[in-house]
């Protein structure tokens, strides 16, 4: 097992907060209130908690227990603790998962980026129509290349700078940043008038509109939301300290992660509700089109609300999007490094080329490349779906089966209890979640997903 000279997390708020950075992202900001919006809302929420819950916070304690326990990135983990058994293949669909993530992620992230400078400069103000504006930079052949790679370069900076210095030291400042912002956005538009109908939509559910396809969207969302399946966490986990509580650690990572995702609504929904004719369920453009609609007219009445309001809203974005990416590149950085013996900036090199060519390939997929189809997708919705629908899932079966099918369980026990000397109320249940539940809970997922 390796673990000298890889780095530790210093301190256990760094663990905690380095962990929801990887968590909290686009897919809280900007997936969530789209899949809320079109599930029918506060139903939606529900279910979305208990997926969160009885799902995914046991795949991310399993794989807490992997990374601690074999101090090495996610393929050098299964090596380490399952040596010569084909375990080892969740380990490399990791890495391959989180590099297929980053570069359509960071298309994403490079609009972001571009959305930021505009509202920062003004020029998000004064357009009729935001379909059009959206539709022609997305199709432009150069321009958002241009942002992606800047915001690749951005994550390499990070990554490259280590585990204590660069990604914990970024995610304390950041996460607190982050979170100051959301708990602004969301009075800004609560005042907003006609904001109660977006919160009636948010608060009260209507559980006529639970169907199999809201579960099956709620139990994929709370995977994308908190990285799991892709040996993200246990990569991090691999820089825990032996005394970081890991069941304590994975709670408070959900609980933040939920909470961003449900104020990102209280911020959307009121804003989007009190703008005549703004439709709540149209999808991606959400954020790019229906929210720019609402801070120009808030905009046209109190400039300055209007101004504050969106280029906060864009930076928040952007630093989210920014603490995600930086875990997603770390999965393959430790990796390469580990399994390579390179140095770390060696390997952040390899792992940002390596993105800047198949990120390059998904944002050409809007514009010049559209017609290229594999299996009737573009590359961007391609790499899309291999990782939702498939690695991430498919991923998460194998983990929680390794943790409580193949390794020893007084292992696994010990891991969860620090030696015993931490006592985790329900570890039983928790036990049986990652026994039984995770894993045929995701399962159903995956086959819905493959055969839809
Ligand atoms: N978990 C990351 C997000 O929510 C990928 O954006």
């Amino acid at each position: 097992m390796q673990s000298t000279g890889r780095g530790n997390f210093g301190s256990k708020l760094g663990v905690i907060l380095a962990s929801a950075g990887s968590a909290v992202g686009l897919g809280n900001i900007w997936r969530f209130p789209t899949e809320v919006g079109r599930n029918g809302g506060a139903a939606f929420i529900l279910v979305y908690l208990c997926c969160v819950f009885f799902l995914a916070m046991p795949v991310m304690v399993s794989e807490f227990v992997i990374g601690r326990h074999s101090k090495a990135n996610t393929v050098g983990a299964y090596r380490a603790l399952a040596p010569g058994k084909p375990w080892i293949v969740a380990g490399f669909m990791g890495v391959l998962g989180g590099i297929l993530v980053l570069s359509f992620y960071s298309v994403v992230a490079g609009w972001t980026l571009h959305y930021t400078l505009q509202s920062l400069g003004l020029r998000l103000m004064g357009h009729q129509d935001f379909g059009e504006v959206f539709n022609q930079f997305v199709s432009n052949p150069w321009k958002p290349l241009v942002y992606q790679y800047v915001f690749l370069l951005l994550t390499h900076f990070v990554v490259a700078r280590g585990v204590e210095s660069g990604i914990e030291r970024f995610s304390k400042v950041m996460m607190p940043m982050l979170l100051v912002i959301i708990v602004l956005l969301s009075c800004f538009s609560l005042t907003m008038p006609g904001a109660y109908d977006g919160l009636n939509f948010l608060l009260k559910p209507d559980f006529s509109k639970v169907t199999t396809r809201v579960v099956l969207s709620a139990m994929g969302q709370a995977f994308f939301s908190l990285s799991v399946g892709i040996g993200c966490l246990a990569t991090y986990a691999s820089y825990f300290k032996k005394d970081t509580n890991l069941v304590k650690s994975a709670v408070g990572v959900c609980a933040i992660d939920s909470m961003v995702a449900i104020m990102s609504g209280f911020i959307i929904f009121p804003a989007a509700f009190s703008v005549a004719g703004v439709q709540v369920d149209s999808g991606p453009g959400l954020v790019y089109i229906t929210l720019p609609h609402v801070f120009n007219m808030a905009f046209e009445n109190i400039p300055f609300i209007g101004y504050l309001f969106s280029a906060l809203f864009y930076v928040l974005l952007l630093l989210a999007a920014l603490t995600s990416t930086i875990s997603m590149h770390e999965i393959a950085t430790a990796f390469i490094r580990e399994n390579y013996k390179c140095s770390r900036q060696k390997s952040a090199v390899i792992v940002t080329l390596i993105c800047i060519v198949l990120g390059t390939a998904c944002s050409l997929s809007f514009g010049p490349w559209a017609d290229i189809k594999i299996w009737g997708m573009g590359f961007f919705d391609l790499f899309d779906f291999l990782t939702a629908k498939f690695i991430m899932p498919l991923g998460g079966i194998l983990i929680t089966m390794f943790v409580e099918w193949y390794l020893d369980r007084k292992l696994v026990v010990d891991e969860l209890t620090n030696g015993g000397t931490v006592r985790v109320r329900g570890l039983r249940f928790l036990l049986f979640l990652i026994r039984w539940v995770a894993p045929i809970g995701v399962g159903i997922v995956f086959l819905n997903e493959l055969a839809g």
